[in-house]
């Protein structure tokens, strides 16, 4: 007999057929009611067995954690709680769960405990929810691309460059480091290494894909990122996934457009695909804000997903935001840890905060940032009166309880410019050449961003910690699993 999943039960109640579910065992109540889940819905399904007709020694095994299967007939249920419930005739058990030995318990534990047993974290209500979405939002993404005509690449997980020129990269070699082979001249001999030179974990798939954009027209790339930056916070991975379109012809405000529309669509789609998961994540914020004073609460989540789904994002430059953060009351206040003194230096995710969630209370897209702290690779903008320094055209998407979400820009196609700007950031033209040919040989305006998957995942689910929407987190100390 083929198994059954929990989730088309639910879904088509066939009352009457004869059924085999297989799962992990959530509760056992009066030596009768096994509450059973099988990972393919929040939902557990009750299997009702008869214990004077089972062998005492298999009752014994039913526990908590237990992988078991059950055959039996579908019926109405007599309690509260469930329509539906399976009349059980034969149970098998696939594996046992001595609770004693079990580090899951079935009770409340710390998201913080659970981070340590990460192995078995998935079998939890709270993250058997959060992988589901975190599916759901993935294969939004897809969809939305191919529906629109965009191919997806596969950009290289190995490469030789610095995509962000930000140097945080985790290199890659099979020298012994150990004993390092050197050159004459005492340098590590990279002629020695696998790829005969020095090579890296990528930080971005923007480069290539921008090579794919200038023949393909309209590109994403979905995959694995590395950043080795020492960040402890509840933002910042050093393995995180991303996704990075890039599109030719289009400016900074088609880039702004695409990328608005692609939030608003996959979160949609969570909220018409995950409804039932989405609710026990919104109970969960709900009871983890209780600790906190109100108004350091945020709005249900499912109103909030509702919210940046139903309005559109608000759109700035960074030169007016830096106005708005000058005069604000907390930075009048000296309540900023950083205080927002001139035009030119980066904001802090305190400000991108202050933006989102006391001033505009809505997504804000910030552009036009100064050119000394953004990447080479974005498009230099012409001067503008009332604008202290020079420009690029550079898109960062702020939310709310997240800070950036969304990195892009319009892309420095003029071949001068790019050159220019590579030299004064001393990024290596001859290692870029292939780059560079894109903007020798039909050239054209284009513009890409990228979104980091995490923070998505994260703002959808509400979870307050980053590294509890990724199966096995990497972060400064830690590669366990
Ligand atoms: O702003 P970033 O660094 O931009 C790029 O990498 C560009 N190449 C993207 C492009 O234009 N194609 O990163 C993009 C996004 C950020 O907005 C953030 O959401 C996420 O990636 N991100 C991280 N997520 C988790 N952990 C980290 N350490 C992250 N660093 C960036
Ligand atoms: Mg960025």
């Amino acid at each position: 007999m083929r198994r059954t999943k929990i989730a088309d039960i639910i879904r088509t109640e066939p009352i009457g057929t004869e059924l085999l579910v297989k799962g992990w065992v959530k509760a056992f109540r009066n030596n009768q009611f096994i509450a059973l889940n099988d990972g393919s819905t929040p939902h557990n399904m009750q299997v009702v067995v008869d214990f004077e007709q089972l062998d005492p020694a298999q009752l014994e095994r039913i526990r908590f954690g237990a992988a078991i299967g059950a055959r039996g007939t579908l019926v109405e249920s007599q309690g509260k709680g469930q329509k539906v419930e399976i009349k059980a005739a034969e149970i098998v058990i696939y594996g046992d769960c001595n609770p004693e030995e079990y580090p899951l318990q079935p009770k409340k534990q710390t998201l913080e405990y659970l981070r340590e047993i990460a192995h078995l974290r998935f079998r939890t209500n709270t993250f058997g929810a959060v992988f589901r979405v975190r599916h759901t939002l993935a294969y939004a993404i897809h969809k939305f691309f191919n529906d629109r005509g965009f191919y997806y690449q596969h950009t290289p997980i190995i490469t030789a460059s610095d995509a962000e020129g930000a140097g945080e990269m985790f290199r890659v070699t099979t020298l012994p480091i150990e004993n390092v082979p050197r050159t004459d001249a005492g340098e590590v001999d990279f002629d020695q290494d696998f790829f005969r030179r020095s090579t890296n974990l990528t930080v971005s798939g923007q480069l290539e894909a921008e090579l794919a954009a200038l023949a393909l027209g309209e590109v994403y790339t979905f995959g694995p990122t590395f950043r080795a930056e020492n960040s402890n916070t509840t933002r910042h991975l050093a393995e995180f996934w991303m996704i990075e379109p890039e599109v030719a012809f289009a400016d900074l405000d088609d880039n702004m457009n695409l990328a608005e529309d692609m939030l608003q669509y996959v979160i949609r789609y969570a909220l018409e695909h995950c409804a039932d998961d989405l609710k026990i994540l919104e109970d969960r914020l709900t009871e983890e804000e209780k600790s906190k004073p109100q108004d350091q609460r945020t709005m249900p989540l499912i109103e909030k997903l509702r919210f940046v789904t139903d309005n559109s994002f608000e759109r700035l430059t960074y030169t007016e935001a830096i106005d708005i953060l000058k005069n604000s009351n907390p930075n009048k206040k000296g309540k900023f840890q950083y205080p927002v003194e001139g035009w030119g230096t980066d904001l802090q995710s305190e400000h991108e905060r202050y933006l989102v969630e006391k001033h505009f209370k809505k997504p804000v897209i910030l552009t036009n940032y100064p050119a000394a702290i953004k990447a080479f690779y974005m498009r230099q903008d012409d001067p503008k009166e009332g604008v202290p320094g020079p420009t690029v055209s550079a898109m960062d998407i702020l939310f709310p309880g997240i800070g950036e979400i969304v990195g892009g820009s319009q892309r420095e196609e003029r071949y001068e410019r790019l050159v220019g700007r590579m030299q004064e950031m001393h990024i290596p033209e001859k290692e870029l050449y292939w780059y560079l040919d894109t903007r020798k040989f039909g050239s054209c305006p284009h513009a890409g961003f990228g979104l980091g998957f995490e923070r998505l995942v994260q703002f959808v689910t509400g979870m307050t910690n980053i590294r509890d929407v990724i199966a096995f987190p990497r972060f400064p100390g830690n590669a366990e699993f």
